[in-house]
């Protein structure tokens, strides 16, 4: 075939440039021109991420005749582009996402050759330059794992090749046993370590590379906020590369397992990411309907996805954001293999399914598309106003819900003269409308059994009496409250002397009334592993030892949540308060999202 191409490189020529094409193309590297082989990629000036390939046929009878096909992809760079510009255009905002909290992958796809280890190395060197130049806001500790993954196997490459086990902890989060995390604290530290990760990645020759990896690389970055105790993730994924077998130059039987094995683990990932795009399509648009079927996301069947357990598991609630990258090498000698490279790249571009559309729902943010949630970001983020092009520049209104808080934050803070309160009380306003678009979903699916029930405000059992903590009967709210101490009440106290070191953080210390001590059964210890409910004479110690207190109640704290004015119930830290220490009674109004 290569000598085909190369006898009929001038007719080539001829027949391409009668099609007139005017996309720039990368530059053949010169080897590749010095083989006589003409550039075959051609991508569209006036078409952007449309690019075309022009393979040349064998006509039966007669002269090679030409065959073009044609592939589109979100965006396309072409051989001019640096990759300081790839990197500009694509990568640099998963620095801060990942820096915020959230989980930025990139992968680099494409056939032996094709340029991914040239493209991911000098990324990695970008992204060290933007996490250590001191331009993103806090204090954050980064910490660093390069591992090589070949088949199963798994290897250290910051640890001279130590075989490391990919394993699911008891909690289902995915472990790298034997694999070292560097705590790096400078970008000259960072910058070595994967150089020397690079020194010891598997290469082998094949047909196009004389040192193609034949393994796939992935960099884990970590970036820990020791203020919130939340970890961002930044994986940068270099694959191994995707060529059909007829390009190893030794054809052993080892090499075509591993050939093989590449394979399988490239179409997994292909698998995974169309899965994970569609599952949470089909989050955002309410879950899937009677007719729709569950996205299937295969990320057990393969040890790469295992590894990016984070980026695919569809029951992970973290914010993810996913670049892949297809490298084509544009030479008529590689048409084919590029032509495979952005089939698969199309692939990747899955039919979100839409929401239904006959009954659209402008009060729920989760089924806002991009132009939805910009109108709204304009028409509500006050003054001076939040820009929606910075705030959510492609997000649907279910990617901004999940956005870190912090990155959210960040986001808005990019918008002149906006302050940090600002912000986050638009925060607190997005996520009252999407809790409030669940109530009233909830609401209307709720059967109203008895009438007497039903509506009416301030009425004993009306719906809106049940999700507050305030007294069912308006009339008791004369009587103080130290008097109508009931199950379910909040209250605020002040910090009795033995629990002195229980800081809830927050000068406001709440609680919720569980039940009167004496109602305690069994051994129940409080929160500092005190035995709450000494008995005497078989009934609990209501007096707390004999001392001379109030009447005591078995309570639970009620902390600060991630949001503004929103509270969390924790059950389980639990403590004993007497009714002395208790200073008035708070009202928690509760919703049906997050009670
Ligand atoms: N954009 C580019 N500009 C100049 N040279 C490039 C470019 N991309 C790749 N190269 C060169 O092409 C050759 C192959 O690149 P590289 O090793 O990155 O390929 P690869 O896709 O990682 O292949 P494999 O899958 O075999 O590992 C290298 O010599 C590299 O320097
Ligand atoms: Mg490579």
């Amino acid at each position: 075939m290569d000598r085909f191409y190369l006898e009929n490189a001038a007719q080539y020529q001829a027949l391409v440039k009668a099609l007139s094409p005017t996309a720039r193309v990368r530059p053949l590297l010169s080897e590749e021109i010095a083989t006589g082989f003409p550039c075959a990629v051609f991508p569209r000036t006036a078409q952007p991420g449309v690019v075309d390939i022009h393979d040349l046929y064998n006509h039966p009878r007669g002269r090679p005749i030409l065959k073009s096909f044609n592939y589109r992809v979100d965006r396309l760079f072409n051989s001019q582009t640096t990759t300081e510009e790839i990197y500009e255009d694509l990568v640099v905002d998963l620095v801060p996402f990942a820096w915020n909290g959230g989980i930025g992958t990139l992968f680099a796809y494409g056939q032996t050759g094709s340029g991914k280890t040239f493209t991911v190395s000098r990324l990695e060197q970008l992204v060290a330059e933007s996490l250590m130049d001191g331009s993103l806001e806090g204090q954050r500790q980064i910490y660093i794992t390069i591992i090589d993954l070949a088949g199963n196997s798994a290897y250290d490459l910051l640890k001279s090749r130590t075989p490391v086990s990919i394993l699911e902890d008891s909690f289902g989060v995915t472990q790298l046993a034997g694999a070292h995390e560097h705590l790096v604290q400078s970008r000259n530290e960072m910058m070595d370590l994967i150089e020397r990760a690079a020194s010891f990645r598997r290469t082998a020759p094949t047909l196009k590379n004389d040192a193609s990896s034949r393994s796939h690389a992935i960099c884990r970055i970590r970036i820990n906020d020791p203020g919130a105790d939340s970890d961002g993730l930044l994986y940068l994924v270099d694959l191994a590369g995707s060529e059909a077998a007829r390009d190893i130059a030794v054809h052993g039987a080892d090499r075509m397992r591993e050939t093989r094995e590449i394979n399988m683990s490239l179409s997994v990932l292909k698998d995974c990411i169309r899965g994970k795009v569609q599952a949470d399509a089909l989050i955002s648009s309410g879950g899937p309907k009677s007719k729709q079927k569950k996205a299937h996301v295969p990320f057990r069947q393969s040890a790469l996805t295992k590894v990016l357990k984070h980026v695919f598991d569809p029951a992970s609630s973290r914010a993810c954001k996913t670049v892949v990258i297809a490298c084509v090498n544009p030479s008529l000698a590689d048409v084919g293999p590029s032509r495979n490279t952005l089939r698969y790249a199309e692939m990747l571009r899955v039919i979100v399914p839409t929401t239904n559309k006959a009954d659209p729902n402008p009060t729920a943010p989760m089924a806002w598309t991009n132009a939805q949630l910009k109108d709204w970001i304009t028409k509500n983020s006050g003054t001076p106003p939040i820009l929606p092009d910075v705030l959510a520049p492609t997000e649907t209104g279910a990617q901004l819900l999940r956005l870190p808080a912090a990155e959210f934050e960040s986001r808005c803070l990019k918008s002149p003269g906006v302050s940090a309160e600002q912000t986050r009380a638009f925060r607190s306003k997005l996520w009252q409308m999407h809790i409030d678009s669940h109530r009233v979903g909830n609401t209307l699916n709720t059967p109203t059994s008895n009438p007497s029930e039903s509506s009416e405000p301030g009425t004993t059992l009306g719906l809106t009496s049940r999700l507050s903590s305030r007294d069912l009967d308006p009339a008791t709210m004369a009587i103080p409250f130290k008097e109508r101490i009931r199950p379910g009440m909040v209250v605020s106290w002040n910090e009795p002397p033995d629990h002195l070191g229980l800081s809830t953080a927050d000068d406001l210390k709440l609680a919720v009334i569980l039940c009167p001590l004496e109602a305690v059964q069994g051994i129940v210890k409080d929160t500092l592993e005190n035995v709450v409910n000494h008995k005497e004479n078989g009934h609990a110690d209501a007096r707390g030892n004999g001392t001379d207190r109030g009447a005591r109640y078995l309570c639970a704290l009620v902390t600060p949540g991630l949001m503004a004015e929103a509270y969390e119930l924790n059950l389980w830290r639990q403590i004993v308060l007497d009714v002395d220490s208790m200073d008035k009674e708070v009202f928690l109004e509760y919703d049906a999202g997050t009670r």
